[in-house]
């Protein structure tokens, strides 16, 4: 078995009419692994998180995921693969129609865990998160902070094997910043490896995992505390 959950192998990206964003990002995801992805703003670090979860294909390169190479496989395994994945977006992407007990609970839901323990899981992770008050209330109805908060806790309560998070700790004060960064390395410690894209200074100086900077195209793996200007 493989010790990687992704390979990226000169991976490059285009979107139709401007230049490409990246053009020769090599790395591998170890399992277990913790790692900040840093760049500047418009270098592609949403652009590539989204990549790993099969929501954007790379223009050229090769993409291998739990195994899979993303660009041959049949397009029923996208699912399959997407379930092994917790994703907070940037744009924290809420189903508006569902309370927030029922966007927390969904990865567990298509799991085919009972109602009742779904509920009583979410429960449990929206009061460490600060939003035990708001179980029945509709996403639409919180604020940029709240939403943030709710998208993290459904993207860790299925404990994937893989958490991407694009700036998770964007909308959110300094002391929940630091318990959201606890949270991540507890996931991290029970076997998930994380992703974190940040232009957060303090998250990274907090912990000690190595970061991946998008810069010019490429990607440069640099160990703890190394800080590009
Ligand atoms: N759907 C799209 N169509 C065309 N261009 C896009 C699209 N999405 C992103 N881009 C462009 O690709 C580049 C990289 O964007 P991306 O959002 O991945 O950067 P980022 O590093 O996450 O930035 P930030 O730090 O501001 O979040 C930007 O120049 C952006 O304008
Ligand atoms: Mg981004």
């Amino acid at each position: 078995m493989s010790d990687f959950i992704a390979q990226l192998i000169g991976l490059g990206h285009q979107y139709k009419g401007v230049p490409e964003i990246f053009k020769d990002v090599t790395f591998g995801i170890e399992k277990g692994s913790f790692h900040f992805l840093t760049g500047p703003s418009g270098s592609g670090k949403s652009s590539l998180l989204k990549m790993l979860y099969l929501g954007l294909k790379p223009t050229w390169g090769s993409l291998q995921l739990f195994g899979e190479d993303t660009l041959k496989m049949q397009s029923r395994l996208v699912p399959l693969l997407r379930q092994k994945i917790g994703v907070i977006f940037q744009e924290f992407k809420l189903l508006e129609h569902l309370k927030v007990v029922d966007n927390v609970a969904l990865p567990l839901r298509v799991r085919g865990v009972d109602a009742k323990q779904c509920r009583k899981q979410a429960q449990e992770l929206l009061e460490w998160v600060g939003l035990g008050e708001s179980l029945d209330v509709y996403p639409p109805s919180l604020s940029g902070g709240q939403k943030q908060r709710v998208a993290i806790a459904r993207a860790v309560i299925a404990q994937p094997e893989l958490l991407l998070a694009d700036e998770p700790t964007g909308n959110v004060d300094d002391n929940m910043a630091m318990k959201l960064l606890y949270l991540f390395e507890e996931l991290n410690k029970r076997g998930t490896a994380v992703i974190i894209a940040t232009h957060n200074p303090r998250l990274i100086e907090r912990s000690a995992h190595p970061h991946l900077t998008l810069t010019e195209g490429t990607i440069l793996q640099l160990p703890k505390c190394t800080v590009l200007s």
